[in-house]
């Protein structure tokens, strides 16, 4: 079992280059299938999740092969649409899968993806879609039988604007026949990521980053090149690693405008940051201060994935911060393992309060999620002394190489 091994205490001074967005490249890789062709992905990001997706397109008889940071996929030799409910497991968002395989094969099997670390998270939104665009869908002994022999366009209104819905709807469209109109569509980037892949791919999709999506589907799409977006979760995490520990960082590639409302937060805090087409520069050289309260919200607001790493730096600032979560239910188990370190922070329901302390100490610390883990690396960076963290593999589901990015800013970390 790997670990890693923090030094904290030490201004950081350094760059590194932000790996592509995961949550750009998994609806992507489930896109692919939809060419019956080749795609050919650049910077591509090497990690758990990404594997997984490749795994899953294995079974289905595609091929991967990776050259340097990019991944090449045909999916020429897809002849199945079962996924195994061991691959399902490996990651949640495989149910970005369904929509594809049934627009490319008129079925499609997958286990129900179930719970996961951040509590439950149901997929109603993607089957009442996937049945209003013309699927008939079997839910039994935990599996989803889907049928559809032809998908027509409609209009879709989601409940809340769910990214993985918005997603697995746009891919199912693109092979249904006629307009399909989603309204309170998600808005995030990687959405708009999405439709730029399909847009090189001959799709004709329009609206992704407004709350309105129109597909007009039917169109037969073939293969393509296609870089993805820089991952703005990491961005967000190597500028709070700055602005806990201290430190004059550049993050090559990172787009800030993605990124404001974390970028808002972090310059109320004290943190000078400046941001060009090469990337963004941050310095912070004084203690954080307290902000206004952080409350996570859908794209536009306050990303959820980075209220962890956020809260991991504000931990040692001077004041109190309130953060809301409004997304998921159980997106605050990090705090313990923050307070083992010497934070102060209360959680009652959505809501935690973060008193700073001046002082955080090394110690030994597990990962509880992916978001989690890293926040734990931000603290244990402004933290006196030594911090172990466990649970490598929690991380490793989205950063290419943690120990590799944090030693190229400066940092004292060893992977034992
Ligand atoms: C995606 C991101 C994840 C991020 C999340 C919110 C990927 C691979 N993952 O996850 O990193 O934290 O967006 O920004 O892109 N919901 C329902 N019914 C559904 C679908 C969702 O009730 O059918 C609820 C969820 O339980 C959750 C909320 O909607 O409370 C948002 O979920 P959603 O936007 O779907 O997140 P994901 O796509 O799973």
């Amino acid at each position: 079992m790997s670990e890693l091994l923090i030094q904290g205490g030490r201004f950081l001074t350094g760059e590194t280059t932000v790996q592509g967005a995961k949550n750009s490249i998994l609806p992507i890789l489930a896109a692919a299938i939809l060419t019956g062709d080749t795609v050919e992905l650049e910077h591509c990001p090497r990690l758990r999740d990404v594997d997984s997706a490749v795994r899953i397109l294995e079974a289905l008889g595609c091929t991967a092969d990776w050259r340097g940071d990019t991944l090449t996929v045909d999916t020429r030799g897809l002849d199945r649409c079962t996924v195994s409910d061991e691959l399902m497991r490996l990651m949640r968002s495989s149910s970005v899968f369904l929509g594809p395989l049934l627009s490319r094969c008129g079925a499609a099997e997958l286990s129900y993806p179930g719970g996961c670390e951040l509590g439950p998270r149901p997929i109603d939104l993607h089957l009442s879609g996937l049945r209003q665009l013309g699927a008939e869908i079997r839910e039994s002994g935990g599996m989803l039988h889907c049928q559809a022999s032809r998908l027509h366009g409609c209009e879709l209104l989601l409940a809340i604007p769910s990214v993985g819905a918005t997603e697995n709807l746009m891919l199912a469209a693109c092979g249904a026949e006629g307009v399909t109109v989603i309204s309170n569509a998600a808005r995030e980037p990687e959405i708009e990521d999405l439709q730029n892949f399909l847009t090189t791919c001959g799709a004709d999709i329009r609206g992704a980053g407004t709350s309105t999506i129109t597909v007009q589907g039917g169109r037969t799409l073939h293969g393509g090149t296609y870089r993805c977006m820089p991952d703005r979760i990491v961005t967000a995490t190597y500028l709070c690693a700055a602005a806990a520990a201290g430190g004059l960082i550049f993050l090559r590639g990172a787009q800030e405008q993605q990124l404001a409302t974390v970028t808002a937060v972090l310059r109320q805090a004290g943190c000078d940051i400046c941001a060009d087409s090469a990337g963004i520069a941050c310095r912070c050289e004084e203690r954080l201060r307290g902000v206004q309260p952080v409350r996570t919200a859908p794209y536009p607001g306050f990303p959820t994935d980075a209220q962890a790493v956020v809260m991991a730096a504000l931990a040692r600032s001077r004041g109190t911060t309130v953060f809301e979560e409004n997304i998921f239910e159980n997106r605050y188990r990090h705090v313990d393992e923050l307070c083992r370190m010497g934070a102060d922070i209360r959680v009652s329901g959505r809501t935690a309060v973060v008193t700073g302390v001046e002082r955080l100490s090394g110690a030994s610390v597990r990962s509880t999620d992916l978001r989690g883990g890293a926040a734990l690396c931000v603290a244990a960076l402004g933290a006196a002394g030594e911090t172990r963290i466990s649970g490598l593999h929690h991380i490793d589901r989205g950063y290419e190489d943690m120990a590799r990015d944090l030693t190229a800013l400066g940092a004292q970390v060893t992977r034992i």
